[in-house]
């Protein structure tokens, strides 16, 4: 019986480009769908943007365009790099969809109506000029425990204490600058305390790998909280049903976004039922392929929700750990942040799904895309041991014996070694085990090359007498790619494909250890070139020029610079430094270098431009604290008076940095 299954990766944020990291999860779960499909089982594998929520609003705006402007621009990006990159989704959607508000509001009105959603009035940062609440990520101030300024509301980078954005010091709003108030406001919560027993009944089933089981202990022994679905206007999202002003915080609509899209597939193809998939008794599967990230969210809240709307919930999470370059975390200015595009301009798709695949296994472990082990292991194993099986023997079929293979197979023995490895490759496949698949694909690669050199067909063919030998031996070696390519055909189908082309049939799991025999093959192409370092090299320089178009580095000279003549501490006192705010940050309209800043003095406030618009976005320097030269003659500038300035480090570029005094001081405070 086939079995029906419906899949999914995690919804990528659509304020975003695709990297190398996302590439793992697409890449990992479309091995498992291929599998799936060459076995003969249904299976539906959708994805789509997620779209919802404050950064994608803010982002559209400073970008000038509406949300969904930028939505469809998005879109079109991550769909080409999916496809770029081989990944067979049978949808790709948005979360910001009709289909999507349906569930939302269908499966929140259910929840309500069963007593899992209560209404109570909370207090939250609310930032007065910009008449908003703001989101804990964009309330800054000081760390409540060590004072290190500039932290974000939730948690503090210095010291990773986390606490309520109400708790930090002289809070400020990140997008505005202004000093945000407390203010009551009336917020929805999903009753997840409820549900305790039934998740707990789920992960016994196996839903969530062991390794996790821990972390979930955890999460229970500490007491499940109620969780707060509801956000206040101005919002990107799904307004709640019957309250105006309230919407749907993204991380509700955002798992729906699974049905949303799963839904807008089966209206389209009409022969599949939405129904029979997500009812509660469904003998279907469902599986999630996420990062570790974002377990919480699909290991609590999804099956929760699915539960209480009276659903069913999800059979597995497939959970991965996170791809890290060269040993380290994936960085911009080591260029070690590869987006998918800039990969695909340098190299095939295959490397990458190759090589992920022969490193991955179930198991949540980091992976690591070591770049030199990259080019070696794509060299030795899909050049070297594949597809050079088919160089090194289908030319002699081609001129010698006019494309037509020999009518039968010898070498038993080693026909029965590739049939008999058939089971553990599918126990590899189906476990998502790929770096096992891999390895025993190359142990019959290994075994299929020494038999071309042992019977070494390029001496064979000097020999006229040995033709026939030569017709037998290369219709075996042929046949042994063959099988092969059926074994490697999840991992990398576009090469698989081309060898489909040449064998002139199409290779499917079944048929994958019967012979191919008297039949009439093509004209042999080289099938993949080896890659170099130097593909790497550039890749990784045009990814540091990624980073560099969004932050311009103009030419600056970069020597160390000579110590000023001495001067008298009386010379000293004549510059009167001040601490200051930042309270307003703004481009120059025309201006390549400055910035134009309004500065708190306490007792007054300063109009200053600065030249560090290479190194500062405008809305990362307001609310912080400076240190200003106060008593400055004003200077008329192009573009305006400047009334003083800041001080700051650094040769220019990309390294200016703004100088600021420790946690405590105040605006207005003289540097002495
Ligand atoms: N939008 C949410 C998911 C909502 S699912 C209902 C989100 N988006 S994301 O773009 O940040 O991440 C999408 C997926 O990519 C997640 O599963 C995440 O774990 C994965 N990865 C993002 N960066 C990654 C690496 N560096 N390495 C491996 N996976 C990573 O979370
Ligand atoms: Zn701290």
């Amino acid at each position: 019986m086939a079995r029906k299954i419906f899949v999914t990766c995690a919804l990528p944020y659509a304020n975003g480009s695709i990297h190398l990291g996302h590439m793992l999860e697409h890449i990992q779960a479309d091995i498992w769908v291929r599998y799936q499909r060459l076995k003969g089982n249904e299976i539906h594998f959708v994805c789509a943007d997620d779209t919802h929520g404050t950064p994608v609003m803010i982002k559209a705006k400073q970008l000038g365009i509406t949300p969904e402007e930028m939505l469809k621009s998005v879109a079109a990006e991550h769909k080409a790099d999916f496809s770029g990159f081989e990944i067979s989704f049978d949808n790709y959607y948005s979360t910001h969809s009709p289909e999507n508000q349906f569930f939302s509001n269908a499966i929140y009105n259910k929840l309500k109506e069963r007593g899992y959603i209560a209404s109570r009035k909370i207090s939250q940062l609310f930032d007065p000029e910009k008449k908003m609440f703001l989101p804990d990520r964009f309330v800054k101030g000081t760390c409540p425990k060590c004072k290190a300024a500039d932290q974000y509301g939730d948690n503090c980078e210095a010291c990773g204490a986390t606490y309520s954005p109400t708790e930090l010091i002289n809070p400020y709003s990140a997008i505005s600058g202004a000093k945000p108030e407390l203010k009551e406001t009336e917020h929805f919560f999903f009753d997840l305390p409820q549900f305790e027993g039934v998740l707990k009944d789920w992960i016994k089933t196996g839903a969530i790998p062991d390794e996790m089981a821990n972390k979930l202990n955890e999460w229970f022994d500490s007491g499940l909280q109620q969780w707060d679905i509801s956000r206040d206007a101005p919002y990107f999202g799904f307004e709640i049903p019957d309250q105006p002003g309230k919407y749907f915080y993204v991380w509700l609509d955002a798992p729906i976004g699974y049905l949303g899209s799963f839904k807008n597939y089966c209206d389209r193809v009409k022969n599949v039922d939405f129904e029979d998939y997500i009812k509660k008794d469904s003998d279907c599967e469902m599986y999630h392929f996420i990062g570790k990230d974002i377990l919480y969210f699909h290991s609590l809240f999804w099956p929760a929700m699915l539960n209480g709307a009276e659903y069913r919930m999800p059979t597995k999470l497939f959970i991965h750990g996170y791809v890290t370059v060269n040993g380290a975390k994936m960085s911009k200015s080591k260029g070690t942040f590869i987006k998918a595009a800039t990969f695909l301009k340098h190299f095939p798709a295959e490397t990458l799904r190759y090589y992920y695949a022969a490193k991955s296994n179930a198991k949540i472990d980091d992976l690591d895309l070591n770049l030199e082990d990259f080019i070696a292991r794509v060299n030795s194993d899909l050049v070297n041991k594949v597809v050079n099986l088919a160089s090194r023997t289908a030319n002699f079929i081609n001129r010698k014996f006019a494309n037509k293979l020999a009518a039968q197979l010898t070498e038993d023995q080693i026909f029965s070694e590739f049939a008999n490895a058939n089971e553990t490759i599918e126990t590899a496949y189906e476990g998502r085990e790929y770096a096992k698949a891999v390895r025993e694909i190359m142990r019959l690669a290994d075994i299929a090359n020494k038999y071309v050199d042992d019977t070494a067909p390029w001496v064979l063919a000097k020999d006229p007498d040995k033709s026939e030998e030569l017709h037998q031996v290369c219709t075996n070696a042929l046949n042994m790619f063959r099988i092969l390519l059926t074994y490697l055909k999840p991992i990398i189908p576009s090469l698989v494909k081309a060898g489909e082309d040449f064998l002139g049939l199409e290779l499917t799991w079944e048929n994958a250890n019967k012979p191919l025999i008297a039949a009439e093959i093509n004209q042999f192409k080289p099938l993949f070139k080896r890659i170099e370092q130097k593909q790497v090299d550039e890749m990784i320089k045009e990814s540091k020029e990624d980073l560099a178009k969004a932050a311009p580095k103009p030419a600056v000279e970069n020597k160390e610079e000579e110590l000023a003549p001495q001067i008298t501490i009386d010379d000293f006192a004549k510059i009167d430094l001040r601490v200051a705010r930042i309270v307003k940050a703004e481009h120059v309209e025309g201006a390549e270098k400055l910035i134009s800043l309004e500065l708190d003095l306490g007792f007054e406030q300063r109009h200053v431009f600065a030249g560090i618009k290479s190194a500062y976005k405008p809305e990362d320097l307001v609310g912080r604290l400076t240190v200003m030269v106060a008593n400055l003659a004003p200077r008329k500038m192009k573009f305006g008076v400047s009334e003083g300035m800041v001080c700051a480090a650094g040769p220019g570029g990309k390294d200016i940095f703004l100088l600021s005094p420790d946690s405590g001081a105040q605006p207005g405070m003289r540097i002495h």
